[in-house]
């Protein structure tokens, strides 16, 4: 198996993303987690660009310790000076440096004949040998530049020093065929081009930046340059977790693996997503929310019967925990059971029956029926909870300046009733306060949470509880227009489920919520 080399240039081109800007310890904070990740070759910025920029490549060279650390340099002395300088305290030091070669570029942005692009390269090479042994050049945009003066340009560099040849298709034009063709004419051509390697940079703008980095791969490519969610100039750059991905899943077909730590991809994407802000859409290959996610009915009966009908990787590989079956309106009856023994409840035939026909019904209504819903489903509809305690009445006095008192009075199963006054830290809490007086019941609160379950400013509120007493462990759920009055009817709901529990603890099986 051939070794590819990864070149990440998340903190480079990635950066360059349009509305990305990262501060220094950020930089350092991908960084270390591209370390982590087992990146062989980091490219942590340009530092000709800006003070801050040399900082921030400074910073990455003197943290990381276990990859190459390079900077991007024009083909000028003092952009390669620039680079010396931010690279100091790096242990393995590289500088990249490039030139445009393409008609395009020659004629309207350097205004250079090909003579001048040639002699231009070659000193700045040179220039840059004198501080670094290992030096990288891309001829821009390679990609549309004419083949024969590619093939020039590539002997030129390795005569005046390169020890890597980026081939950069800078505008995302390249199909595979014609990018892997450059690589085959490089390799078949060029005098010298088997004391370097070749490394393959490519834009996603048709789509095709992975697709174009493989086929430079089954060409002879040695690395590949992408980042992280293939974030980057315009549409983007490759996607390093997908190249990855690739050649891990069909080895056998490329001959060649990398040495990346497969299982710190989805930690490395959260982290590049959440600190440049950059969100990756629920689709995108490997790293996107829906990856592993199942939806179908068909596809989810396959799954729960052999995971390898309907997924080529497992989500365990680039470190999630397992696979998801979306519960939506596609889901059959195989899924919706499995998720409720996922759940913890045991239902008999007749009533998943019924619960399946709730869950169609409100599948109909909303796109992706949640783990809640569905409890709320069971709960609610299939498990009579005898109500022991009813809310009747709640008072409250709040001000800023005063100490928030509830009043509750509760009705109860005996047909008593009962009322009790308590303070509290908020209304909340004087209102549970004063719940657990009149309940006489010593609980703890674990979690709380409130949604509006429709819209506008009259919105209903819903509030969850969960609620432990012991070993026993229950949710309750209220809903009103006031969330206050919300809240205690959760709470008093928790509190019946927790006495019918106790009463019949044998019905519980796995998690401790109310089972039949
Ligand atoms: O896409 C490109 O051409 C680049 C160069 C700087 C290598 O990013
Ligand atoms: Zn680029």
């Amino acid at each position: 198996m051939r070794k590819i080399y990864i070149f990440d240039t998340t903190l480079r081109d990635g950066e360059q993303s349009p509305g990305v800007n990262l501060n220094m310890q950020e930089k350092v904070e991908i960084a270390l987690q591209l370390e982590k990740l087992g990146i062989d070759r980091i490219e942590a910025g340009f530092p000709a660009a800006s003070p801050g920029d040399l900082a921030g490549v400074n910073a990455v060279a003197r943290a990381v310790k276990n990859a190459s650390i390079i900077g991007l340099a024009r083909s000028r002395e003092k952009d390669l000076d620039a680079v010396h300088e931010a690279l100091k305290g790096a242990q393995d030091p590289c500088v990249h440096l490039f030139l445009a070669t393409s008609p395009i570029h020659r004629k309207h942005k350097l205004r250079m004949e090909k003579h001048q692009v040639l002699e231009t390269a070659e000193a700045a090479i040179r220039y840059a040998r004198k501080y670094f042994d290992k030096v990288e050049f891309s001829p821009e945009d390679a990609g549309r530049t004419e083949l024969d003066f590619l093939c020039e340009v590539t002997a030129m560099a390795i005569r005046a020093g390169a020890t890597v040849v980026n081939i950069p298709d800078t505008v995302g034009y390249m199909t595979p065929y014609e990018y892997g063709n450059i690589f085959k004419t490089l390799k078949e051509n060029v005098p010298g081009i088997e004391k370097i390697q070749l490394s393959a940079h490519c834009h996603d703008d048709l789509g095709m930046a992975t697709a174009n980095a493989l086929a430079a791969v089954l060409n002879g490519a040695d690395q590949i340059e992408g980042t992280i969610n293939g974030i980057g100039e315009r549409a983007g750059n490759t996607s390093l977790e997908e190249v990855a991905m690739a050649l891990e899943t069909r080895q056998e077909f490329f001959q060649a693996k990398t040495s990346l730590v497969l299982n710190e991809i989805a930690r490395t994407s959260r982290l590049v997503s959440k600190l440049t802000g950059m969100v990756v859409p629920g689709n995108k290959a490997i790293v996107g929310a829906n990856a592993f996610a199942h939806e179908s009915g068909i596809h989810q009966d396959g799954m729960l019967k052999e995971k390898t009908t309907y997924e080529i990787m497992s989500p365990e590989t680039i470190g999630l925990k397992e696979s998801k079956l979306v519960m939506g309106k596609h889901s059959g009856r195989h899924a919706f059971r499995e998720k409720l023994i996922d759940l913890g409840y045991e239902l008999n035939e007749e009533q998943v029956n019924v619960a399946f026909a709730k869950f169609k019904d409100l599948a109909d209504k909303k796109k992706d029926v949640s783990d809640e819903d569905i409890r709320a489903l069971i709960e609610e509809k299939l498990i009579e909870t005898p109500e022991v305690f009813v809310l009747d009445t709640i008072q409250l006095s709040y001000g800023n300046q005063s100490v928030p008192t509830a009043t509750i009075r509760v009705k109860k199963i005996d047909g008593g009733s009962a009322e009790e006054a308590a303070v509290g830290n908020g209304s909340v809490d004087a209102i549970y306060k004063a719940i657990d007086k009149v309940t006489n019941e010593e609980v703890e609160l674990e979690d709380y949470s409130i949604k509006s379950v429709t819209q506008g400013k009259d919105a209903l509120g819903e509030v969850h509880v969960v609620m432990r007493q012991g070993d026993y462990s229950v949710q309750g759920r209220g809903v009103s227009t006031d969330i206050l009055e919300a809240s205690a009817k959760a709470y008093i709901d928790a509190v019946n489920r927790l006495i019918d529990k106790r009463k019949a603890p044998a019905r519980s099986k796995r998690d401790n919520v109310s089972l039949i």
